[in-house]
């Protein structure tokens, strides 16, 4: 039974773990199918959204994660809280306690920034993304969404392209993947390749032509043009040229491939609305699978940390 207070990355999760968050948000995924989407699994629990970075699909799927299982959910931007007046993020975490908040969910820029809220409050936290560190609960629904189509992953061939430098989704998605068994092999110009990639037991190529033969999954990722600095790449059409996924390259994955994206999409750039629309595209019920995969931490957080306060 999970018994940690807080998610903060894959790295740290046990194999176990992960397969009890998976297979609680199976569980989460069937009250998403019924006529009423409303459990008492959160009753009297206050899950608090931090985000001091914009999010469309994260912070949506842990407020309706919260309210369809009858949590209290509020949602503080950064720009609209007292952080804009100096406070400090461990006295915000503290003032959320003082709150008698149960979650908070936590989005920043500095990689690290979950880490030293949860050192230093009573409450779970959940990383919703940190900086170019890791985004678990994007990670733990793209590995939902491998499962419901193809089982078992071992052996599956995932490649992930594009910014892999920048990807917080990319790191999570290794670090889950390989415990899981599935082969990893991540694509992009080399200047958009963090150093030691391979350490991270992947493989490497610069070549998506050539690594996207015969995989399973596909997925690509944002060219997040709020990280980059100058010259990374000469150009977007230079760019799409080379590593932009279009029905040609992936009509050179295995026929029953399937196309990922975290979103937001830079359409007609590192993928073509083609692919992002096809009949191969899972992005949309990526979103969907947030939902069960945010619904399931917010239940066995709070689960572990009840009986942890019960024993006391
Ligand atoms: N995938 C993802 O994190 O999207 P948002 O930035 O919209 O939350």
């Amino acid at each position: 039974m999970l018994k940690r207070k807080d998610l903060l990355g894959l790295k740290d999760v046990t194999t176990e773990e992960m397969e009890e968050i998976l297979s609680t948000a199976r569980e989460m995924r069937k009250i998403l199918d019924q006529n009423v989407k409303k459990t008492p699994h959160l009753q009297g629990k206050n899950i608090v959204n931090l985000f001091y970075e914009n999010s469309t699909r994260t912070r949506t799927s842990f407020e309706s994660a919260a309210k369809i299982m009858s949590a209290n959910a509020i949602n503080i931007s950064a720009s609209a809280s007292s952080v804009t007046k100096g406070e400090t993020l461990i006295d915000t975490g503290k003032t959320l306690d003082a709150l008698l908040t149960d979650v908070v969910v936590i989005r920043h820029s500095m990689s690290g920034a979950p880490h030293l809220l949860a050192k230093n409050v009573r409450a779970s936290v959940i990383n919703a993304g940190d900086g170019m560190n890791e985004h678990p609960t994007q990670a733990l629904l793209d590995i939902f969404t491998m499962q419901e189509k193809f089982g078992d992953l071992k052996g599956l061939k995932a490649v992930i392209a594009g910014d892999v430098k920048h990807s917080r989704v990319a790191r999570s998605n290794i670090w889950g993947l390989r415990k899981l068994g599935a082969d990893v092999t991540v694509c992009a110009p080399k200047t958009l390749l963090p150093m030691g990639i391979e350490d991270m037991d992947v493989s490497v190529s610069t070549d998506l032509d050539d690594c996207i033969e015969g995989a399973n999954v596909v997925m690509g990722l944002r060219l997040q043009l709020e990280r980059q600095q100058a010259g990374l790449f000469p150009g977007a059409a230079e760019y799409n040229c080379y590593y932009g996924i279009n029905a040609a390259r992936l009509n050179r994955a295995d026929s029953d491939a399937i196309l990922l994206h975290p979103g937001p999409i830079n359409r007609g750039l590192e993928l073509s609305s083609e692919t992002a629309d096809g009949e191969q595209s899972y992005i949309l019920r990526q979103v969907t699978n947030g939902l069960a995969i945010r619904m399931a931490l917010l239940f066995l957080l709070t689960r572990a940390k009840g009986k942890e306060q019960d024993r006391k």
